[in-house]
């Protein structure tokens, strides 16, 4: 499986501090934004990662992750001229994921909780082994806002609907969508929604008619934070912060992750141990470095 981070975007309500820097590069709490969903995608097991991003910004994410080697993974780039819409992730992405199955996040999006890692495996074998899409859903106290699930009587999942006015439920549809390879044809057949999108809701929907799509409902237990004003930035760096604090633990240390998937060894540790040089990140991955195996 291919994994895709969607990293574009206008950053509307984060003008003016999105003049300056594409918000997918601003720091949340100790780190790029981008760490957080890559984080994800490595955890899942994915290292065949395309990140795509605006003609002004793709360079930048090149400067910051080259290749992807230092991290044991390999790291494409596409740039998205002007932003039509989630799933045109998947048309840019066409070659990328040639016949493949394919994991899409937002650049914007952070999962946190116990268990996830096996959570995120078993959605991926899921798709490999038997196709079509799953989703992971997360209640929301403003379903307005997001695409939300309808299920009927037995917790089938039958509809998605994007922002909806009178929320079927108060489950939203998270940011992370894996799919087999039939995603591409869809999203090149979609056309632009009412505001002008090429929905990734139609996409989920299609694979609904199917009846192919499996999901998961993240309980209490799991934290799914998206970044698009400063209020929910702010609230995402409180939660980091408040966590990392308090347990000495780091959530979307991409360098700790390769390390303990065994993607790279301790000479590739040691490498962001004096790029980083100075810092507590620093600090952190020399602990781990320091850690008896
Ligand atoms: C998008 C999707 C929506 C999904 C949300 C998750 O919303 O359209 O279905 O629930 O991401 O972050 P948008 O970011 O376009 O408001």
């Amino acid at each position: 499986m291919k994994g895709i981070v969607l990293a574009g975007g206008y950053g509307t309500r984060l003008k003016p501090a999105s003049l300056a820097v594409i918000k997918q590069l601003m720091p949340v709490y100790n780190k790029p934004m981008i760490f957080y969903p890559l984080s994800t995608l490595m955890l899942t097991g994915i290292r065949d990662i395309l990140i795509i991003s605006t003609p002004n910004d793709t360079p930048k994410f090149k400067q910051l992750f080259g290749d992807g080697k230092r991290l044991g993974v390999r790291f494409f780039y596409k740039v998205q001229k002007t932003p039509k819409g989630i799933a045109e992730a998947l048309i840019i992405g066409k070659e990328f994921i040639k016949n493949d199955s394919v994991v899409l996040i937002l650049g914007d999006n952070i999962f946190y909780g116990a268990n996830l890692e096996e959570l995120l495996i078993s959605a991926k074998e899921s798709v490999e082994q038997r196709g079509g899409a799953y989703l992971f859903c997360y209640r929301v106290k403003d379903p307005t806002r997001y695409g939300i699930a309808r299920f009927d009587n037995n917790m089938r999942l039958i509809e998605i609907i994007e922002k909806p006015k009178d929320p079927p439920s108060n489950w939203a549809v998270t940011g992370i969508y894996f799919y087999d390879s039939t995603c591409v044809e869809i999203a090149s057949s979609l056309r632009p929604s009412k505001r002008g999108e090429l929905e990734i809701t139609d996409i989920n929907n299609w694979y609904i008619k199917k009846k192919s799509v499996s999901y998961s409902l993240l309980g209490s237990g799991y934290a799914w934070l998206d970044m698009g004003t400063f209020q929910s930035m702010l609230d995402a760096q409180n939660f980091i912060e408040t966590i990392e604090t308090r347990q000495g633990l780091k959530i979307g240390s991409v360098e700790e992750i390769a390390y303990r998937k065994g993607y790279i060894k301790k000479e590739g540790l040691r490498y962001f141990i004096e790029l980083y040089k100075g810092s507590e990140y620093a600090d952190y991955l020399q602990e781990i470095l320091n850690e008896k195996d």
